[in-house]
């Protein structure tokens, strides 16, 4: 009999297909892959979903990720049996997801020009590490505890590792963490410690670090939850779910995120490639990817800011040579990737492509947006009483430039993804300090006051 859930790699010229218990990132040729599922979930489920809310004493309901679990239902087991769900599904008690959920910020819609109505920014710094990544790591953590791993490995620049040191900890799991030297935030790295991951520290930055843990990961036979695999994928699809719960599965017009690896691209792409197969939503709405512009691979590639050529899925006949060229350029250039948003100081970014499947299958628009306005979006969240790192800070500023272009509307609805909570101390510290910067309230020496 045929599994309902499988691997399949995302080439549609090769398709080849896995076991659900395959570990490889890629197929044979190479290509990233897929988790695929046969069946086509009722629509009915929706109402099941609002109801799981109403938890009572189920952690699996409880939590913003499985309570979506028959979406996600890779481990093909009965999802109402609570017994097959402890058995199988990796929760930390319930929550993770379970605070994240669109919230209006009227302070940041007047600074990006658009009505408090038409604004959803959604916190998944409010999950139990301060990131996004527990939606993915609760996931990926479970396909690890599937095929029976017991040593975790993953290269971060900071939110990754303290979500794997947070979930392999409750799991009794070993965990080797490969981190850039001296370009993580201090609140990130202490995290990894204080999970007790075994931190190897990596000089260079996160491109470096991402393919020395790969080399060793095959070298000590362990299991990688970067975004590469799938199943960190998965999890993350609920980002979405719950957004669009929150919307009575009405559609936003635009979903904005920070483009680091381009994991959550990826993942917000096959979700919404699902959901519209399965005629769940009618409308596809549109993906934004902001990078930063010190990291702007994406930018350039999508944008034909390289060579005039621009980087396209093209039905699953992307122009590599294009990439490979310019990754030669950074190469032979040394051109580094340098922000102050550590968190998305990538310049390779791994799931570029599934990223630009992604874009293509939304009609998407990559931009880039400058360290300094990237502080202003993350100081205009604060200032509205919500909490985001300056990674995230990349989505205010980003809708703004839209806005500020005409490409958004000012009818449309838009939903921001902020996707981490603040671990740097030092830059609220600095930036309200400084008088020049737009938002700064700045302290008051005492003296003055007598
Ligand atoms: N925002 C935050 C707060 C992040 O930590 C990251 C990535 C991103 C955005 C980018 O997301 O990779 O899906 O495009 N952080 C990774 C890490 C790289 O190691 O913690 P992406």
């Amino acid at each position: 009999m045929k599994e309902t859930a499988y691997l399949k790699c995302i080439n549609p010229y090769c398709g080849l297909e896995y076991d659900i218990k395959n570990t490889n990132i890629t197929c044979e040729k190479n290509h990233f892959l897929d988790v695929q599922y046969d069946n086509i979930p009722s629509i009915e489920l929706k109402e099941l979903f609002y109801r799981r809310r109403n938890y009572r004493d189920n952690i699996f309901n409880e939590s913003g990720v499985w309570r979506f679990r028959e979406l996600l239902n890779f481990c093909q087991i009965n999802t109402s049996d609570i017994k097959s769900c402890s058995k199988y599904l990796v929760s930390l008690d319930g929550i993770e997801g379970k605070q994240s959920k669109p919230y209006r910020m009227s302070k940041v819609a007047d600074f990006i020009g658009l009505r408090h109505n038409k604004l959803l920014l959604q916190l998944e710094g409010y999950n139990p590490s301060g990131s996004f990544k527990d939606n993915g790591m609760s996931s990926a953590i479970t396909h690890a505890k599937l095929v029976g791993a017991t040593k975790i490995i993953c290269a971060s620049t900071g939110n990754t590792s303290a979500s794997a040191g947070m979930y392999t900890a409750n799991e009794n799991m070993e965990c080797y963490v490969y981190i850039p030297n001296e370009q993580i935030a201090s609140g990130k790295l202490s995290q990894a410690y204080q999970f007790g991951t075994k931190v190897i520290k990596v000089s260079g930055n996160f491109d470096d670090a991402f393919l020395k843990s790969l080399d060793d990961a095959k070298k000590i036979n362990a299991y990688t939850v970067n975004s590469v695999n799938p199943f960190r994928i998965e999890g993350q699809k609920t980002i979405i779910y719950r957004l669009l719960e929150y919307l009575n599965w009405d559609v936003p017009d635009w979903i904005v995120y920070p483009g680091g690896a381009l994991g959550n691209a990826s993942s917000c792409g096959k979700c919404l490639m699902e959901l519209y197969k399965w005629q769940w939503i009618k409308k596809i709405p549109r993906l934004v990817i902001v990078n930063a512009e010190g990291a702007k691979t994406l930018y350039d590639l999508y944008n034909g800011e390289f060579d005039n050529t621009k980087l396209r899925w093209n039905d699953g006949k992307p122009n590599l040579e294009l990439l490979d060229r310019y990754y030669k350029y950074l190469n032979e250039n040394q051109i580094k990737p340098n922000t102050t948003a550590t968190a998305i100081q990538i310049n390779k970014p791994a799931n570029i492509l599934k990223c630009i499947r992604a874009l293509e299958f939304t009609d998407g628009i990559v931009t880039k947006v400058s360290d300094s306005e990237m502080l202003d979006g993350m100081a205009i969240v604060g200032l509205n009483g919500f909490d985001c790192e300056l990674a995230s800070g990349a989505v205010p500023a980003g809708i703004k430039k839209l806005v500020d272009a005409e490409i958004i509307k000012n009818d449309d609805l838009v939903s921001g993804i902020l996707t981490g909570r603040q671990k740097d101390p030092s830059l609220f510290v600095e930036y309200h300090s400084n008088r020049k910067n737009r938002f700064a309230v700045t302290p008051i020496d005492y003296t003055s006051l007598e």
